[in-house]
């Protein structure tokens, strides 16, 4: 499947893409399966310009109709002579924008164009040092020498004629090309990474001077445009949004009501199952705060009567989950002539959900506030074009409070996950409340907040014997996991600080009565996954 017919959504549309996917000024990144492709998009974005990742394989046709201003090859892991490999369309080059190889990128283009690229004896993987001999256009206003981020084996030795051979590394003979007549360009090492210090200078020289973006765009044109393109959808009509409390939810409703004003209702389902007064903080920041609409149902009661019993984590996923589209569906059958419905998938959705080149790992999608499909609902996806970061920062653009724009990602199924080996109950979820209120409190004193893709507690269906004052005890066990990750795929268990670990276990213990000891879960993923369940 490629990008340019997002799945799921009968609204093609992207945040700044019209129904056809054009948009003013953007710049295409074709991904030929390189580790870093995302990384890429993500950093034209950050020189102001908008990008849009495709797979390589879209063609001349599809990159031509989105009227991009410049076009990026993205590096991959393939050789350009290993059977398969992705090849470069040689209509790519004549589509009158100006061409960034970088690494496979530049190879293919340096094949392709009569240049000499042969596997190396050996390769360049790592920090490498750059010798700039000639700045020409792309690497203007860099030094002559400078660290670069290297990771091949094929290596150009000889640019193709016409061209100019700009720089040279410690393995790479001709490490960055140019043909200002032709606008080609290539860079053998990876400007997008940051052990490449004048990467973004390189990138800003060829989307600024070279295709001559002009580098506005920022979190507020986003708002500004999309704001014009909901209006453009929904008309006079009506929407419908889930808000979970999470950043996506929350920042798409509140562009959609910016958009559209009071057309817009959201339903907040409180499940009790959120941590200690989320709830609360979502209804008084969207109903008070921004005077929202709302619905919120206070559904605890209706969750722990399904729950009773249950401690299959697959099956609590599959009550809560089915739960939760009852009650959305009994809330929207109250209302009338609702048409549209809200939704926040992000750009990182839609790439995994086949955007990709086939390399890219699919991840389960287990969110549980999910809906069914066959909702009858026009879906608007204002978020569809962002990555998670560009979402917090059109958050904060909105007003949004700096705890809800930053806040760490929570499971669907909330802390059911996270009361293992028994049934949930109400007496435990308030343990593990009360602890992760612990948790979150001083990883918020010491700084450490943002730095941690995630941190919560675990609370095990078992006892373990302590000795306060003169007595014996037999309390609950709490295990504080703490990760650090870039996207959930992989993760690392976070090293707190040993101090900082004391303090959050004598408060646990000293403050929770039921509990007796406090654990910690030094297990990375793989082999372990983030949540217990
Ligand atoms: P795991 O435990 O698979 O988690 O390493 C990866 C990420 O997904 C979150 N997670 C869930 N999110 N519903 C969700 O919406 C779920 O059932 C669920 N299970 C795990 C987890 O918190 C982590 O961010």
């Amino acid at each position: 499947m490629s990008l340019t017919e997002p799945q799921g959504s009968p609204v093609a549309a992207g945040p700044l893409a019209g129904s056809d996917g054009v948009v003013t000024e953007q710049v295409v990144v074709l991904d030929y399966g390189g580790q870093y492709s995302q990384l890429i998009a993500r950093r034209v974005r950050e020189c102001g310009v908008f990008s849009t990742l495709l797979p390589h394989h879209v063609g001349p046709d599809e990159v031509a109709r989105r009227k991009p201003l410049g076009l990026i090859l993205s590096g991959g892991p393939a050789s350009v002579y290993a059977d398969g490999a992705p090849r470069l369309d040689p209509a790519l080059l004549q589509l009158g924008i100006p061409v960034l190889g970088i690494c496979y990128g530049m190879q293919l283009i340096a094949r392709e164009l009569g240049g000499r690229v042969e596997g190396a004896e050996v390769g360049e993987y790592g920090r490498s040092q750059l010798t700039v001999h000639d700045h020409g256009r792309l690497l203007a206003d860099t030094p002559d020498e400078q660290a670069c981020w290297m990771s091949h084996r094929d290596t150009v030795f000889a640019p193709p004629p016409g061209f100019d051979a700009l720089a040279s590394s410690t393995a790479s003979p001709v490490a960055a090309i140019e043909s200002v007549e032709r606008g080609i360009y290539g860079i053998q090492f990876h400007p997008e990474v940051v052990h490449t210090p004048y990467g973004q200078q390189v990138l800003r020289n060829f989307l600024i001077n070279i295709c001559g973006a002009a580098g506005t765009w920022s979190a507020r044109s986003v708002i500004q445009e999309q704001i014009e393109r909901i209006r453009e959808q929904v008309g006079d009509g009506r929407a419908l949004c889930a808000l979970s409390g999470g950043v996506d939810s929350s920042v798409a409703a509140l562009l959609v009501h910016q958009a559209i004003g009071d057309r817009l209702v959201c339903v907040f389902v409180d499940h009790g199952l959120m941590r200690k007064d989320e709830g609360a903080q979502v209804i008084s920041t969207f109903k008070d705060h921004f005077h929202v609409p709302l619905i919120a149902v206070d559904a605890e009661e209706r969750y722990l009567e399904k729950l009773r019993g249950v401690v299959d984590p697959e099956q609590k996923r599959k009550i809560i989950g089915t739960e939760f589209i009852r009650i959305f569906e009994e809330e929207a059958a109250k209302l009338d002539g609702i048409r549209f419905l809200v939704q926040g998938t992000l750009y990182s959705d839609v790439i995994e959900s086949g955007g990709g080149t086939g390399t890219a790992t699919i991840k389960s999608h287990h969110n549980v506030g999910g809906l069914p499909d066959d909702l009858e609902f026009e879906l608007v996806e204002p978020l569809r074009s962002l990555f998670k970061d560009e979402v917090r920062a059109v958050g904060a653009e909105l007003g949004m409070p700096e705890r809800l724009v930053w806040r760490q990602p929570f499971p669907g199924p909330g802390l059911a996950i996270r009361v293992v080996g028994g049934e949930v109950t109400k007496e435990k979820l308030d343990v593990l409340r009360e602890a992760d209120a612990i948790l979150q409190d001083e990883i918020r004193r010491a700084g450490l907040y943002r730095e941690l893709w995630q941190s919560f507690c675990v609370l095990p269906d078992v006892r373990a014997v302590g000795v306060q004052g003169d007595e014996r005890t037999y309390g609950n066990v709490i295990a504080i996991r703490a990760v650090t990750s870039d996207d959930a795929m992989t993760a690392d268990w976070a090293r707190l600080p040993y101090d900082l670990l004391e303090q959050i276990a004598s408060r646990m213990i000293n403050e929770i009565r039921p509990v007796g000891r406090v654990v910690l879960d030094i297990t990375s993923k793989p082999p372990g996954t983030i949540e217990w369940e």
